[in-house]
């Protein structure tokens, strides 16, 4: 148990301070009362195996303690980032977890509060302490239970952290302690993670992880880090199960079920994400999605996910499920279309080809005559067994006076000139 005394940092009161404390004394309807007790809070450091301890005392007169309520400021900040954490305690002390913190800045000031009114009489200045711990070389810890047994956490060395050190990973967990099972190694053979499978978590207990980094050359025990998890808050879910979706009636609805959880499987812990092919996506939670839809452009696939949300706080998404395309009676009909289209275009085909063959027939026909008779002898003469065909198939590719031509003209009777000149196919 190391015990370090630091002496007391006076700061100046700033100017921003000035304006809270005439803020507050404004409102209380109290005189002026900064700095009124003239005193500075000595704080002190006891680490004891994973715990840092903060204190502080006070000194106030035995009055002034009897007379106020005392409560105490404290705000610290760990190195390296820049969230501060500020809390108004009773008591004089702080247990602070450094996890994987290499050291902290804090401050500590004294509020005296009268015990009826509960306003502010007197406040001290701030007091700084400054706690530097032995370096860290990892960064970006973190760790994710996933499918329900399975735990994975990993960690970056730093690039400053000496080449002979190695990394060892254990935690406790509901009284008992667990060695890593399978450490991930990267390419200079350092544990940079470690994968872990069967094992049972108490939801609600939490996982104390010790992370433990030893100097291979010299024997020492090594520096161990501590940090916390409470199983419920890294867990990473399964994608939602037994997604179903139907397409009726212009609207689409999509059914599915919530996945096992180590947790709480209450219906109002979830929170969903549908993921429609092209469309924004949309929080959901209810274990049901309907909305207006209509025949899709094209392949359409329906995504859903899930975290826990409210029961607890958790930032960590399921992957998303097995895309389920969306099948319905329209889709059949383009199929059907398509088909229609297909075997449509192949009679044409075949009507084009056809036509490309009695391409010379209609040449004949279209050609100027000067006189009606002549023309039907030299295009008689030209092909007979193109006009049978084109008698057989009945097309109406060309006008009914040319079909019209060509049935009179296998009597070969007189009738038909006449028809010929009634219907103005002669020469113009
Ligand atoms: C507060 O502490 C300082 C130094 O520790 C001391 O000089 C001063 O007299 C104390 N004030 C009171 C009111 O006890
Ligand atoms: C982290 O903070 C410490 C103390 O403030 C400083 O010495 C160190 O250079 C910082 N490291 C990085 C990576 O910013
Ligand atoms: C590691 O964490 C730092 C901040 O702590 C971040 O800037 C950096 O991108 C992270 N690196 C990786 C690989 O996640
Ligand atoms: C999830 O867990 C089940 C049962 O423990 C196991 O059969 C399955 O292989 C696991 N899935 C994955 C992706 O690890
Ligand atoms: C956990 O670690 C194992 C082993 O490296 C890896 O195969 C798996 O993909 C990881 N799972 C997750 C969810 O990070
Ligand atoms: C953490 O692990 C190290 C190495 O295994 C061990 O020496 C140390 O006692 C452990 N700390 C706690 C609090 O169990
Ligand atoms: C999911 O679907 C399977 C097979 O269709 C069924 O056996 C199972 O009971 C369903 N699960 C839920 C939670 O509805
Ligand atoms: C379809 O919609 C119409 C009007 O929007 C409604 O009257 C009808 O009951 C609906 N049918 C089904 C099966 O939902």
């Amino acid at each position: 148990m190391a015990r370090i005394t630091v002496a007391p940092v006076i700061l100046m009161v700033t100017f921003f301070q000035h304006k809270i404390l005439f803020s507050t004394s404004l409102e209380s309807g109290q005189p002026d009362v900064v700095d009124g007790l003239g005193a500075h809070n000595v704080l002190w450091i006891t680490k004891h195996g994973s715990r840092v301890i903060l204190s502080w005392n006070n000194n106030l007169t035995k009055e002034e303690t009897k007379k106020y309520t005392v409560k105490y400021i404290l705000s610290y900040k760990f190195f390296n980032t820049t969230h501060e954490k500020k809390e108004r305690l009773r008591e004089k002390k702080k247990v602070i977890p450094l996890e994987l913190h290499s050291g902290f800045n804090a401050k500590v000031k004294t509020q005296l509060f009268a015990k009826e009114t509960e306003d502010v009489i007197k406040e001290s200045d701030w007091t700084e302490f400054t706690y530097k711990a032995p370096p860290v070389y990892i960064q970006n810890f973190s760790c994710i239970i996933y499918n329900i047994s399975f735990f994975n956490c990993t960690w970056l060395i730093k690039a400053e952290a000496p080449e002979d050190i190695q990394i060892f990973f254990s935690y406790r967990h509901v009284g008992k302690d667990f060695e890593c099972q399978q450490y991930i190694k990267n390419a200079r053979k350092k544990n940079i993670g470690c994968h872990m499978k069967e094992i049972y978590f108490q939801p609600s207990r939490k996982i104390n992880l010790n992370i433990t980094i030893r100097h291979l050359r010299h024997n020492s025990g090594g520096l161990s880090y501590y940090k916390a998890f409470t199983p419920q808050t890294i867990e990473k879910l399964n994608p939602p199960i037994n997604v179903s979706v139907s397409l009726e009636n212009g609207s689409i609805k999509i059914h599915w079920k919530p996945p096992p959880t180590i947790g709480s499987a209450s219906s109002k812990c979830f929170l969903y994400q549908v993921k429609i092919t092209d469309r924004k996506i949309v929080d959901v939670t209810a274990e049901k999605y309907e909305s207006p839809f209509h025949k899709p452009a094209k392949k359409c696939a329906v995504q859903v996910r899930v975290k826990k949300e409210v029961c607890i706080r958790n930032k960590i998404w399921s992957e998303w499920s097995e895309p389920v395309f969306i099948h319905n009676e329209k889709t059949v009909d383009v199929m059907l279309l398509n088909l229609t289209l297909f075997c449509l275009l192949i009679f044409l085909g075949g009507l084009m080809m056809y036509a490309c063959r009695r391409y010379r027939c209609l040449e004949v026909i279209t050609m100027p005559v000067p006189h009606p008779s002549d023309n039907i002898k030299t295009w008689l003469a030209a092909d007979e067994t193109c006009q049978q065909k084109q008698m057989s198939m009945q097309v109406e590719m060309h006008s009914e006076v040319t079909m019209a031509i060509l049935e009179e003209n296998r009597d070969k009777s007189i009738q038909e000139q006449k028809f010929l000149k009634e219907s103005g196919f002669e020469d113009r």
